[in-house]
């Protein structure tokens, strides 16, 4: 296999195992108006992310599945197999909450149509191996949001208990299945280091903008937008000294290194210990 000779490549732990789960998450009318932190800015910022998942995972499962079959060493079928389903399931339980934030007045599906408009741009103009970068810089932002939701337990203390569980269960599996497309871009011929960083460049800007303006679009939907105080708090939240997004900087700013690779950041630990504790919140719903 055609491998970039700089790139690193660091095994997955034996720890983890990329299975898919089905959870059936269930969003009913006891959902709070506003979810995380008690806050409109927090709610509609995560909001705004799940705004993005069905078509954006689609997207990553598309992207994978073109070119499996480069699969080899370092990345095999097994993990590809995982890669899909998981990213599947992610789809179907934010296409269940993105009904819920719509069925509150919120723009949760003309969020996800536009970002279907762009994403098709992308599918048309991009070759399949760039369209997998772009999938490798996507990922590598679940990445690190995932282990920062699972570090910082002020986040998950913040949610409400009908929201948890999802957040818990995909921020678990996007560590569980986190070097499975950069495994496989790693692989593919023509595949280069100026490839994934011109990428990684382009997505994050890309991304920035479309959180932003979903952020104002739903704080304007929820009568929100001038509400200055919500502003401030979650602008400090998210930008603030070690805040969401602030403190993310030097794991996002790793990517840049010529031979980085998703499993430097080394987090298997955290699986076992959320999986436990998403078993115990699946009973508590039940
Ligand atoms: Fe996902
Ligand atoms: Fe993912």
């Amino acid at each position: 296999m055609a491998r970039n000779a700089k790139t690193a490549h660091v095994p997955t732990p034996d720890v983890i195992s990329i299975k898919p789960t089905r959870m059936d998450f269930v969003f009913g009318d006891n959902v709070p108006r506003h979810w995380a932190f008690n806050d409109p800015f927090c709610t509609h910022f995560m909001g705004a992310l799940s705004t993005l998942f069905p078509v954006g995972e689609r997207f990553f499962v598309d992207s994978v599945r073109a070119l499996r079959e480069h699969v080899g060493e370092t990345v095999t079928t097994q993990d590809i197999s995982g890669f899909i389903g998981q990213e599947a399931m992610h789809s179907l339980e934010h296409v269940s909450m993105n009904n819920m934030l719509e069925a509150k007045g919120l723009p949760a599906l003309k969020g996800e149509k536009f970002t279907l408009g762009l994403l098709n741009l992308g599918r048309r103009i991009l070759t399949k191996r760039q369209q997998l970068a772009v999938t490798v810089a996507l990922e590598h932002f679940t990445a690190i949001i995932a282990n920062r939701l699972l570090t910082d337990t002020n986040i998950m203390d913040n949610l409400s208990d009908e929201m948890r569980p999802i957040w818990m269960w995909h921020a678990i599996e996007e560590t569980e299945h986190k070097a499975v497309a950069f495994d496989l871009y790693q692989n593919v011929p023509g595949s280069s280091y100026a490839e994934r960083v011109v990428f990684q460049v382009v997505a994050t800007v890309i991304l920035a903008a479309v959180v932003a303006a979903f952020q104002v679009w739903f704080m304007a939907r929820d009568k929100q937008l001038f509400n200055l105080k919500s502003w401030a708090f979650g602008l400090n939240t998210l930008l603030g000294r070690n805040g969401v997004v602030s403190g993310l900087a030097k794991e996002y700013l790793d990517f840049f290194k010529p031979g980085f690779h998703p499993w430097e950041h080394e987090n298997s630990a955290l699986v076992a210990y959320w999986r436990e504790k998403l078993n115990g919140e699946v009973a508590k719903a039940a």
